[in-house]
Formats: C-alpha cells, structure tokens, sequence
C-alpha cells in the first residue's frame, strides 16, 4: 500500500492526539505512535510506565502489540509524535523490525514538526530479522 498524503496527514494527526493518553507519571515524557497496516486500519498506541520503571513500554511497541494481537503482520508506516519528536529506542527498532524493514517512520515534535522520515532499514542497519533464523 502507499502512503498517500492525506493518509501520511492522518497517520501524524492520530499520534499528536493520542498523546493525551499516556501514562507518564515518572518522566513525563508523553509518547503517542500511529501505525498503518498493509489492511489500511491505524493501531494507535502510547507509552505506558511503572512504578517499577523497567515494565515501561513504550508507544511503538504498544500500537504493535495491538495491531499484531488483532491478526495484522504486514505494515506500511508509523508516525511517532513525542514533545522532542525524538526517534524510536532500540527495543522498538527491534520489534517492528521483526515485521519488515520497509517501514516508514515518521517522526514528530508536539507542533507537528517532522524531526525525521526514513525507513526502518535506515534506523536499524544490519538488522537481525526472522530471515537470520531461517535454514
Ligand atoms: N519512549 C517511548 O515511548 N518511545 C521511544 O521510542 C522512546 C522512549 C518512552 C519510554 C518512557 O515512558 C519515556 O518515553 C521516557 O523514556
């Protein structure tokens, strides 16, 4: 699927939005992602912390989790929105790289500024992927 303008816009839209609904009562940091699948639908998701900090999970890897629970494996694009529009960790790198490294990751800041835009081959080169365990 491409990713048309209009549904680039959304994409960016719905991870600004969805910020409000992080659980960020230890940094503060609020972290909203938006991720098409190749289906068309978008799985939002944010950053949810702990008391005991290490369970924190964050936004990425919560629309993922969403998005692969509900039978999806194939994706398009995420646009990541935070107040920095700072770029996924390498845990997220990692899960979202286990569906595909033609990924196009958005970043934003919270006035809807892009920080970055590329694929996912390019945040995370010489990735290890499924095709490493294959025979
Ligand atoms: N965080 C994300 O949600 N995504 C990232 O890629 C970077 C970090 C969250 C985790 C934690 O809740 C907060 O930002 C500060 O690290």
């Amino acid at each position: 699927m491409d990713l048309s303008k209009e549904v680039r816009e959304k994409l960016i839209q719905t991870a600004l939005q969805v910020r409000e609904w992080a659980y960020v009562p230890y940094s503060g940091y609020r972290v909203g992602a938006a991720l098409l699948s190749a289906s068309g639908r978008i799985y939002d998701g944010v950053n949810i912390e702990n008391a005991s900090y290490s369970p924190t999970v964050c936004g990425e890897r919560v629309a993922v989790f969403k998005a692969v629970s509900e039978g999806e494996r194939q994706f398009v694009a995420i646009a990541v929105a935070s107040d920095n529009g700072g770029s996924p960790c390498g845990v997220c790198r990692q899960v979202m790289a286990e569906f595909g490294l033609d990924l196009h990751v958005i970043g934003v800041d919270k006035d809807a500024n892009v920080t970055y835009e590329c694929s996912l081959r390019e945040l995370l080169p010489k990735a290890f992927t499924p095709a490493d365990l294959a025979e």
